[in-house]
């Protein structure tokens, strides 16, 4: 394991919202690739490395249903508190997402992943991520992937990246999956820096 669970709850232990170096305010750019799926407001929504995005807001006001995931239990207890002072819960995991998932899920018809593949560096790891993308998420599904590009940065949150084009992921995604849709997007950092991403939205036909 790459990214280890001390080293981020250290960091949601130690730091406001707004001063995490990935913080976004509106997460346009996924409403925008979630807008090209048909009625995707019906599916179940799983998100591999919360974190403590608002999109978690975002998603439920627009009334999905989500499972959350992350590897640290602060950013979950943090996203929790935040949804129970509004009367809401989700269904949430605390596993490290290149380890199989083996918990029975619902149906899961959309993975969004924002900045948290990009951190898993060695091979087993980065396949065991994708081996979870194709046994949890349905025939039909879509995924979502934001990652650092190959022009971004090559650490974040102290952590080594692997940045990714669109043809690894295509290769690792595999010929089930077809890219629907793609843009490049540099989102500026709290202190100001660019930090250039892809967006990507799969489908998986088979
Ligand atoms: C840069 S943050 C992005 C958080 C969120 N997706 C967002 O856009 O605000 C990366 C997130 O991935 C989580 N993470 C890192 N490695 C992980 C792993 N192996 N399994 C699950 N979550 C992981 C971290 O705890 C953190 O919440």
């Amino acid at each position: 394991m790459t990214s280890n669970r001390k080293h981020w709850d250290r960091i949601f232990g130690n730091t406001a919202d707004s001063n995490l170096g990935w913080y976004e305010k509106n997460p346009d750019q996924t409403l925008e690739l979630l807008d090209q799926i048909p009625e995707w407001k019906q599916s179940v929504i799983f998100l591999p490395g919360v974190g403590t995005s608002v999109l978690v807001e975002e998603l439920l006001s627009r009334g999905a249903s989500l499972v959350i995931n992350d590897i640290s239990a602060e950013a979950l207890n943090r996203v929790k508190d935040r949804l129970r002072d509004n009367g809401k819960t989700v269904e949430s995991l605390c596993r490290d997402i290149s380890q199989p998932i083996t918990k029975t899920l619902p149906d899961i018809g959309i993975w969004i992943d924002r900045a948290v593949l990009h951190f898993l560096t060695e091979e087993d790891d980065i396949v065991g991520y994708f081996n979870n993308v194709k046994s949890i998420l349905r025939t039909g599904g879509h995924a979502i992937f934001a990652e650092f590009s190959k022009t971004g940065a090559e650490k974040c949150a102290g952590l080594t990246l692997h940045r990714y084009s669109i043809e690894e992921l295509e290769e690792r995604l595999g010929p089930a999956f077809k890219l629907i849709s793609h843009f490049d997007y540099t989102y500026i950092n709290p202190n100001g820096d660019p930090r250039p991403y892809i967006y990507t939205l799969f489908k998986r036909e088979k």
